[in-house]
């Protein structure tokens, strides 16, 4: 009898082990997993006149809904999210390397969608990156 209460308390520590573990490992890959490669990658579109205009028209498009028209975090659909979109105006986020922002639109997370298919052309995406840029507090 002992032996078997013995077991049943290794299993039932081993349960708590596991779901404890399992716990704290999703909620590491609650942020982005992003490869250091895009943190040096470089924007092959150049910022000017053209691009941001280009990224403009797509973010209207595509990212405004939930991203805000200054991109607050404020878009009509954000209400309905259960995650907060960000805000694309601070420095915190400001300061996320191009190629970051690049690869958080191709790849999107949870409820963020991933642009890959929906914007295919590498380059419309860069120069979303570069119009974004145009959204920090001045
Ligand atoms: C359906 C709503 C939705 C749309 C549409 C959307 N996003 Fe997002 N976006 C989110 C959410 C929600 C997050 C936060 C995801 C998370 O952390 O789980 C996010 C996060 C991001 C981030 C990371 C922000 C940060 O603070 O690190 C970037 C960059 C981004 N979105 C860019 C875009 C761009 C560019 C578009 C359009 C091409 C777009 N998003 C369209 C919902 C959306």
């Amino acid at each position: 009898m002992k032996s078997f209460q013995i077991r049943l308390m290794a299993i039932t520590l081993g349960m708590f082990l596991v779901f404890s573990f399992s716990h704290h490992a999703s909620a590491q890959t609650a942020g982005w997993t992003i490869a250091p490669k895009f943190k040096t990658m470089k924007n092959p579109v150049a910022s000017g006149k053209e691009s941001i205009s280009d990224g403009k028209e797509l973010f209207a498009k595509h990212c405004k809904s939930c991203h805000g028209s200054t991109g607050l975090g404020d878009g009509p659909k954000a209400a309905t999210l259960d995650v907060s979109c960000g805000d694309f105006s601070s420095k915190k986020f400001q300061s996320t390397a191009d190629g970051e922002i690049f690869f958080q639109m191709t790849e999107g997370k949870g409820k963020m969608p991933s642009f890959k298919k929906l914007i295919p052309e590498d380059n419309s995406r860069w120069a979303i990156v570069n119009y974004l840029r145009t959204l920090a507090a001045k």
